[in-house]
């Protein structure tokens, strides 16, 4: 599905394309070798480095620079960021296996989302990361931790899958979509622009709605005015697939107030 395309059987295809790729799974599984899944997931120094410069981009908005629950958006949060220093009110747990699930799955119905779409390698790179800030609250990770993961999320597979996740076979049709449609690319860039340049509320909405703006108004303008109506129809197609869209898995939680503040924003821009 490359060069050869047409733009407009691109875009004809447009919806196939993203279906198959919600559907895409992992190739044929590796054999599971815990001792050295063990091994990958210790830290090393580029690991950590790794690790702190994801955190600062990903999570101290929220959890603050140094973990301590204290970020710019915590004030404005309830439940409150977890404190890494502490081990009070953790839900998952401070084992290896406990942070991986949250980073896998996030806390339903709580500002906390999944970061599954980040690959397994740069996941264990924050974990390691916050495991470092407060060594003595968090085990090392055991041939346990490892099964259990393997059970849950096939672990090894996805280590060795490494940067190329499920969602880069999508990262690369929006792409070609932008690519190879200029008059949606130029509304993409355009509202890109006005987006970045807005101090207004509803621009400020829209940007910590999402992780990926670019994504995610390329998907809103691929789907024509369908998005436009009403908010239940808005919210349910946003949440369908909240990652892959390039919104943020918190959006799950939003007050149908905030919905309807968030498509009135999403109106005005596009
Ligand atoms: C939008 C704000 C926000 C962002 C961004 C965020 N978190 Fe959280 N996180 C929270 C909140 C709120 C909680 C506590 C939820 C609760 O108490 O149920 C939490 C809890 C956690 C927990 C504790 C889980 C447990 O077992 O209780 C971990 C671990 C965690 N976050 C890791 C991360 C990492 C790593 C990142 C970045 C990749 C991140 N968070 C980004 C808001 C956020």
């Amino acid at each position: 599905m490359k060069r050869h395309l047409t733009t407009t059987a691109l875009l004809g295809t447009a919806t196939l394309v993203l279906g198959a790729m919600l559907a895409w799974v992992p190739g044929p599984a590796a054999e599971a070798q815990a001792p050295d899944v063990l091994k990958q997931i210790q830290p090393n120094d580029e690991m950590l480095k790794n690790g702190a410069t994801l955190f600062a981009a990903n999570c101290a908005s929220c959890h603050g620079e140094q973990g301590k629950g204290d970020g710019l958006a915590a004030a404005a949060l309830n439940p409150k960021p977890r404190n890494f220093h502490s081990k009070d009110a953790w839900k998952n747990g401070q084992t290896f296996a406990g942070l991986y699930k949250t980073l896998e799955e996030g806390l339903p119905g709580t500002p906390m989302g999944s970061f599954n779409h980040l690959p397994a390698t740069d996941r264990v790179a924050l974990i390691n990361h916050i495991r470092s800030l407060a060594k003595a609250n968090y085990p090392d990770p055991t041939a346990q931790d490892v099964e259990t993961l393997q059970k849950d999320y096939s672990l090894a597979e996805e280590l060795a899958a490494g940067g190329e996740k499920a969602l880069i076979p999508v990262a690369k049709a929006v792409e070609l979509l932008i690519a190879e449609d200029a008059p949606k690319q130029a509304k993409v860039k355009q509202a890109l622009a006005k987006l970045k340049a807005g101090t207004d509320k509803g621009s400020m909405l829209i940007s910590s709605s999402s992780y990926d703006q670019e994504r995610m108004l390329t998907m809103l303008v691929n789907s024509g005015d369908s998005w436009r109506g009403n908010v239940q129809d808005f919210s349910k197609m946003v949440m369908y697939n909240a990652e892959v869209n390039g919104f943020r898995s918190m959006t799950g939680s939003y007050t149908s107030a905030q919905w309807s503040e968030l498509q009135n924003a999403l109106k005005k821009l596009l």
